[in-house]
């Protein structure tokens, strides 16, 4: 089974009770969204190889360690999934970016793709999903799947505050993605929010209701 790593850093979880603040505002609430995703970075990327090179500095050779051969995309789910994209690139100026869009179907209640576009080598990438709220977890669980349906072998997913509900869903149909996240809160409400949460994520990043 994958795992699911808290972020229970002090800088992250600060940043993350600003964030919920409801009288944060929009300017400060992206800039920490884009922060507490920079942090999480660091350790997302912990098990990407190195490699040993020499590299001639002012005084001496030195044997220096570099990242080898890890290509990165990130994958946002629209929209809130937007808000995380420019912490990872901060950190991998390189990544490149896939768009990935759902809708609810108001029948089979199913997850819907209306939006897809993804890198041309996208299958060699490390992917990293992002999405702020792993609320029921239906719109991670069906990306996830539908990247895999195009071939992509290694995904993680980010977001910054999980429910149980929706990592145990993206568990149960995808047992080989491990999950990051600043915080697990305690269930969702009859509406689909995270409780005690943040809001709607969208809606404090873009100002809208
Ligand atoms: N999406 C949000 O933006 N917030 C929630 O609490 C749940 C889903």
């Amino acid at each position: 089974m994958a795992k699911v790593q808290v972020f229970n850093h002090p800088l992250v979880q600060h940043k993350l009770s600003i964030l919920r603040d409801e009288n944060t505002g929009i300017k400060s609430f992206r800039e920490l969204v884009e922060e507490i995703t920079m942090l999480m970075t660091y350790e997302v990327t912990r098990d990407f190889p190195t490699q040993a090179i020499d590299i001639q500095t002012p005084v001496a050779t030195a044997r220096a360690q570099i990242i080898f051969g890890k290509k990165v995309a990130i994958v946002p789910i629209l929209r809130a999934g937007l808000g995380m994209v420019n912490g990872i690139l901060k950190l991998i100026p390189a990544a490149r970016v896939g768009h990935i869009g759902l809708y609810r179907d108001e029948e089979t209640l199913r997850p819907v793709e209306y939006f897809c576009k993804l890198p041309n080598d996208i299958n060699e990438r490390e992917v990293i999903v992002v999405d702020p709220m792993l609320a029921t977890g239906g719109s991670a669980a069906a990306a996830i799947g539908f990247l895999k349906d195009r071939g992509i072998p290694h995904i993680k997913f980010m977001c910054l505050i999980a429910a149980p509900e929706g990592i145990a869903a993206v568990h149960e149909d995808h047992p080989d993605v491990d999950i990051y996240t600043a915080a697990v809160d305690s269930h969702l409400d009859e509406k689909g929010y995270i409780i005690p949460g943040l809001g709607d994520a969208g809606d404090r990043l873009f100002g809208t209701k």
